[in-house]
């Protein structure tokens, strides 16, 4: 069984104001998916669809009173369904692909504790490959059994490693927009190199700050996923999802340009 994650920034315009899908990506994305030869998971980001609202209405971080517990449900209310909306796109496109795209809307059945999945029950999806369907989960705004915060945002690479380990993944592919983990930010320097391969034991420069709003950590917060993960003794791989043809090589099992972490 394989498990890949969609960032947002593939499938969004993440640095847009308002929630903006990225047509021509998603179309490309979805083609390259049907390529497809074992059981899969999706699990796609929210880019623009969701880190906006997170951050305005401050998800995850302590409700400080009445008006703000009420704004922040509000907030929850908003953000979901805009995630909701993307994958909805997400699914109908896969679908319009031949591929049996199953939307799983995380919230209804994770609660996080201190922004960790705490309650997950797996069965319905399992059940769903056993039939033959993908599944297609992703980045969502939860609730949180920490009282201090009440809800939290759920990162889909939190909830890829979690799956990944549940349900024994024979492989997991992150598809993002840069080629893999490199020494430096490559968006900002020119001199940055493409590190192959990742444990725990390597030295990053994960300093430097992404220009859009993202909640959930970026690079870094998918890296401490990832290593996790390798922790468990599952390996995972971070292409580029923007490059044509990586998706649909790293799918059907070819060889592709990018991070091994291990
Ligand atoms: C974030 O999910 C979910 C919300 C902001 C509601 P991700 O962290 O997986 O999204 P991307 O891939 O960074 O856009």
């Amino acid at each position: 069984m394989m498990m890949i994650k969609l960032g947002g920034s593939a499938l969004t315009i993440k640095d847009a104001k308002s929630p903006t899908i990225d047509e021509v990506n998603l179309e490309r994305i979805a083609d390259e998916l049907t390529s497809y030869n074992q059981d899969m998971i999706i699990v796609h980001g929210a880019g623009s669809f969701g880190h906006i609202y997170a951050r305005d209405y401050e998800i995850g971080s302590e409700v400080k009173d009445v008006n703000d517990h009420l704004r922040k449900i509000e907030g929850m209310c908003i953000t979901q369904t805009s995630v909701h909306r993307l994958n909805y796109m997400v699914c109908r496109k896969l679908q319009q692909k031949g591929i049996p795209a199953v939307a799983i809307k995380p919230s209804s059945f994770i609660i996080t504790e201190n922004k960790r999945i705490a309650v997950c029950d797996t069965t319905v999806i399992k059940n769903y490959l056993e039939n033959g369907f993908v599944p297609v989960l992703y980045g969502d705004a939860v609730l949180d059994y920490n009282d201090a915060i009440k809800f939290a945002i759920l990162s889909g690479d939190q909830i890829i490693t979690y799956l990944a380990e549940e349900l024994n993944a024979d492989k997991v592919i992150l598809a993002s927009d840069v080629d893999g983990i490199y020494t430096d930010n490559p968006k900002t320097n020119p001199d940055a190199q493409l590190i192959e391969e990742v444990t725990k034991d390597t030295q990053l420069n994960l300093t430097s700050k992404n220009s859009h709003a993202d909640v959930t950590g970026g690079m870094e917060g998918k890296i401490n996923e990832l290593l996790e993960l390798a922790d468990k003794g599952i390996t995972s791989q971070i292409i580029n999802g923007e490059v044509e043809g990586n998706i649909k090589a790293a799918v059907s099992g070819s060889k592709v340009k990018g991070t091994i972490i291990k």
